[in-house]
C-alpha cells in the first residue's frame, strides 16, 4: 500500500498536541486511525471529530508503560482494519528540572514513557510488520536529542535514546519495513510545562508562547514520511521554529 489513503495508523499519545494534530491530518488524507492515550474523554472527542469529517477512527485507552496496553493498541488496528501500516510512537513526558532538585520520580517517568514506551511499541508491532511483510515505525524524538541544554539532561537523554534505538531498528529492519525519526523543536502544545520543576516549566512556557510552531508542522512532516513510496524510507526529520537557536 502506498500513500496515506487507506493506511491503518496507530498513534500512541493521540489525545493532545502533536499526536492529535497528526491524527487529524492523516485522517483528512484518508488514513484509518487507532488513537491511544490515557485520557479516554479526549480520545472519544477526537474520534467524534474525525468521524464527523467523514473519517474512520477508534479509541484505545492505554498507557505506553504497560506492554500489554501497547499490544492492545496494535491488535485493535488488526481487528478493526485488518492490518497495521504505521505505528506512531509519540507519547512523551517533558517533566524537566535541574538535577539539584532531585525530582527522581520525574526522571523515572520520562525514562518509562519516552524510552520504554517506544520499546513497547517495537515489541508490539515488529512481529505484526514481519508477518505482513510491510510496516512503518515513526518515533517522536526532539531537538533535545541533538542539543542538550541545562535543566533538560534527563529528557534529552531519553530522546537521544529514542534516536539511537530508531537508527538501530532501521538498520535491522531489512528491505520491507520503514523506520522514521521525527524530531520537533518548540511546538505549541499543552505538554510544554507539564510536570517537572515549576520554575523550569514557567521558563519553557514563556519560550513556547514566544516562538513555538503549531503542531500541524509536525503532522505534515509525519505525513511526508508516510506518503513516500514503500521503497523510500525517510530516516530523520528535524523541524524547528525559525526563531529557535
Ligand atoms: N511540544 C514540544 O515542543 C515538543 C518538542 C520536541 C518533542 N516533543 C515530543 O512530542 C511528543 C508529543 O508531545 P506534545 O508536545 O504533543 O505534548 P502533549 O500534548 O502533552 O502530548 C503528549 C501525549 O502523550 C500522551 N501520553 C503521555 N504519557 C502517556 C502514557 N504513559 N501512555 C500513553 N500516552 C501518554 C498524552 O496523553 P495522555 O496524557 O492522555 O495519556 C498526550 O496524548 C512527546 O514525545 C514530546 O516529548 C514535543
Amino acid at each position: 500500500m502506498t500513500g496515506i489513503s487507506g493506511k491503518a495508523v496507530a498513534v500512541a499519545g493521540a489525545s493532545s498536541g502533536i499526536g492529535e494534530a497528526t491524527a487529524l491530518h492523516l485522517a483528512e488524507r484518508g488514513a484509518r486511525l487507532v488513537l491511544g492515550a490515557r485520557r479516554a474523554e479526549r480520545l472519544s472527542g477526537l474520534v467524534e471529530r474525525i468521524e464527523k469529517a467523514g473519517g474512520e477512527a477508534v479509541a484505545v485507552t492505554m498507557d505506553v508503560r504497560r506492554r500489554e496496553d501497547v499490544v492492545r493498541l496494535v491488535a485493535t488496528a488488526q481487528e478493526r482494519f485488518g492490518r497495521l501500516d504505521v505505528l506512531f510512537s509519540n507519547a512523551g513526558s517533558m517533566a524537566v528540572s535541574p538535577f539539584d532538585e532531585l525530582r527522581v520520580e520525574d526522571w523515572e517517568s520520562m525514562v518509562d514513557v519516552n524510552v520504554k514506551g517506544v520499546l513497547n511499541g517495537i515489541a508490539a508491532a515488529l512481529p505484526v510488520f514481519r508477518a505482513q511483510g510491510a510496516g512503518h515505525f515513526v518515533h517522536t524524538a526532539s531537538t533535545a536529542a541533538y542539543k542538550v541544554v541545562p535543566n533538560q539532561a534527563v529528557y534529552a537523554a531519553t530522546k537521544t535514546a529514542v534516536k539511537v534505538l530508531t537508527e538501530g531498528l532501521r538498520q535491522e529492519a531489512g528491505p520491507n519495513l520503514r523506520v522514521t525519526l521525527v524530531s520537533p523543536g518548540f511546538t505549541n502544545t499543552e505538554g510544554i510545562g507539564k510536570g517537572g520543576s515549576p520554575e523550569t516549566a514557567a521558563a519553557l512556557v514563556a519560550q513556547r508562547d514566544a516562538i513555538a510552531m503549531p503542531p500541524e508542522a509536525i503532522a505534515r512532516a509525519v505525513a511526508f514520511a508516510v506518503e513516500q513510496p514503500e521503497t523510500v524510507d525517510v530516516g530523520e526529520i528535524v523541524v524547528r521554529p525559525t526563531a529557535q537557536g
